[in-house]
């Protein structure tokens, strides 16, 4: 049967604002056209900043390829509840911080369902094939009770009109069952790796398995210094193999070796220990009677925590709670013995690589997923958001995730945070310079200046070489802006003589060289790109 339905709404699309409208009549009042901001939270980063998150990414993928690690490189977006049941529906990042949308594909959309009925059951077989409507039961629902009615429809429609409103009608129900499924823009990747884990059946090769990513993340917070909607990590997760308290101790080693390669100052560790299964929801308990107990004399927030997740009082910062805080119940005197003995081993085997630590009893950590060893790590320059590095064991996750019983230990650096600390402190380069600035006169040099420019980018040399001709005064004046090391000065004598000039911006001193001479001494001073 091919029914031929035309389904042409009327669509009126507005013009964007600041779109001039020239054709609707030339009396009309031209408008600015918009200027565009980078949305609220997030940010451009520019050079000669780029230069330093190089450096920063760089030194990464070296430190952390001397532990043996790999780099996994997960999609931004996933499925949300992955990020529900990893990261937890209770805690701030799922419950009020994610970027969800549902993720349609193009398919379902009214306009382009202009031609024949048969090929728009196509369409949806082909969706249904594919996986794109969930193969399950929404997708059984859409796809056999919503097929029957699709045909009914066929048969019972009247004519040509009134069967195209009903399709329509169709279509709109058909987006209102969410086709395609709620995605999320990842608000961290460790639940995304843990899924990759198990996707790629990775507990079939060596354990543990050591990756590390990095990348951006987004979570819709209050923006202020320090802290984005969209914002960058570089983390790392070992996965599978034992739980020995050596694995613990040498993922943190790693990431207190990194910020050491990077000269990160004010650099301190704080540790702790949240228990498991067996002894954290005992602790729980007896902390939430506790703070039953001055419910009254705590804020609103920490008030409603005592019902959520009571251990994320403990990370409160409002002032006039400490001293209620600092008397409550300590998860330390209550860790079940293989959890006490796991922690002290830790910090025994801190101790061995020379890492300096901090107990802090209070570290609890924002995400549901962790068991015994948490830690978290501070720099200077930061204010109160100095958390440059948070991370902890997970040893439950995989498994919370479909997976096969794994142990799972990892941390994420926040990028941004460290970039800032790095530059509070003086550690970043003040501007991305030049080895060699071409200032050149007249046709015959402009030739020779585009074969050395060439020549000297190839054997490493950052150049710049002007597009047009410019007077050798001004052209001085702008390699000096630029940070130039060297202005190669080429005009017509420089040419037929076979000696050019090479003068020092620094002091401004100059010397005549030929062609392999010049080339010869830059090689001996260094690179600015190096
Ligand atoms: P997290 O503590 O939520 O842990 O984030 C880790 C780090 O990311 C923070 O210490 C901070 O430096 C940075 N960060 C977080 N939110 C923002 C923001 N809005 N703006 C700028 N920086 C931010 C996790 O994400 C876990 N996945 C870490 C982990 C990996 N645990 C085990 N494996």
């Amino acid at each position: 049967m091919t029914s031929n339905f035309a389904i042409v709404g009327a669509q009126h699309v507005a013009a964007p604002r600041g779109i001039l409208q020239v054709s609707e009549g030339a009396t009309k009042k031209e408008e600015k056209p918009r200027k565009f901001q980078a949305i609220r939270g997030t940010r451009d980063i520019l050079p000669p900043e780029t230069t330093l998150w190089n450096r920063v990414e760089q030194t990464a993928h070296e430190v952390f390829a001397t532990f043996g690690l790999g780099e996994i490189r997960p999609p931004i977006f996933e499925a949300t509840e992955l990020f529900a049941r990893g990261v937890g529906s209770e805690t701030d990042i799922v419950s009020k911080e994610m970027y969800t949308f549902v993720d349609r594909s193009e398919k379902l959309e009214p306009q382009p369902l202009i031609g024949s009925m048969d090929v728009f059951l196509q369409r949806v077989k082909q969706l249904y094939k594919s996986g794109e409507i969930p193969q399950d039961e929404i997708g059984l629902e859409l796809v056999e009770k919503q097929w029957k009615k699709v045909n009914d429809l066929l048969k019972g429609a009247s004519s040509i009109e009134s069967g195209a409103i009903e399709i329509y009608e169709l279509i709109m129900l058909f987006e209102a069952l969410r086709l395609g499924g709620d995605v999320s823009l990842r608000p961290e990747a460790t639940a995304s790796v843990c899924r990759a884990y198990i996707e790629h059946n990775m507990q079939q090769l060596p354990q543990p398995v050591k990756l590390y990513y990095m990348g951006p993340m987004f979570r819709r917070e209050r923006p202020q210094k320090g802290r984005y909607r969209q914002f960058y990590q570089i983390g790392a997760e070992v996965l599978g193999g034992p739980d020995a308290p050596a694995i613990d101790a040498e993922v943190i080693e790693m990431v207190m070796t990194y910020f050491a390669k990077l000269e990160l100052q004010g650099v301190e560790l704080s540790i702790n220990s949240i228990g498991d299964k067996n002894c954290r929801p005992k602790y729980v308990e007896l902390l939430r009677a506790e703070l039953q107990r001055v419910k009254g004399k705590l804020g609103a927030d920490s008030q409603r925590r005592i019902e959520t997740n009571p251990l994320r009082v403990l990370d409160s910062k409002v002032e006039s709670e400490q001293p209620i805080i600092e008397k409550l119940p300590r998860i330390a005197d209550h860790l079940c013995e293989d959890c006490a003995t796991h922690y002290a081993a830790v910090k025994r085997q801190l101790e061995l690589r020379g890492v300096i630590y901090r107990e802090n009893w209070r570290l609890v950590r924002g995400l549901d997923y962790y068991m015994r060893t948490t830690f978290e790590i501070t720099a200077a320059g930061l204010g109160s958001q100095n958390a440059v590095c948070g991370g902890g064991r997970y040893d439950g996750l995989v498994e919370l995730l479909g997976g096969p019983p794994t142990k799972g230990i990892g941390f994420a650096i926040g990028e941004d945070r460290l970039i800032l600390s790095l530059q509070e402190s003086g550690k970043a380069p003040a501007q991305q310079g030049r080895d060699v600035y071409i200032a050149w006169m007249g046709d015959k040099a402009h030739a020779t200046a585009i074969r050395a420019a060439k020549d000297l980018r190839a054997a490493g040399f950052s150049v710049e070489l002007p597009p047009i001709e410019q007077k050798f005064g001004k052209a001085l004046g702008q390699a000096d802006k630029l940070g130039a090391r060297y202005a190669l000065i080429l005009g017509d004598n420089e040419v037929s003589e076979g000696l050019w000039s090479l003068k020092t911006l620094a002091d401004g001193s100059q010397q005549k060289l030929t062609e392999p001479d010049l080339l010869q001494f830059l090689r001996e001073q260094k690179p600015v790109s190096s």
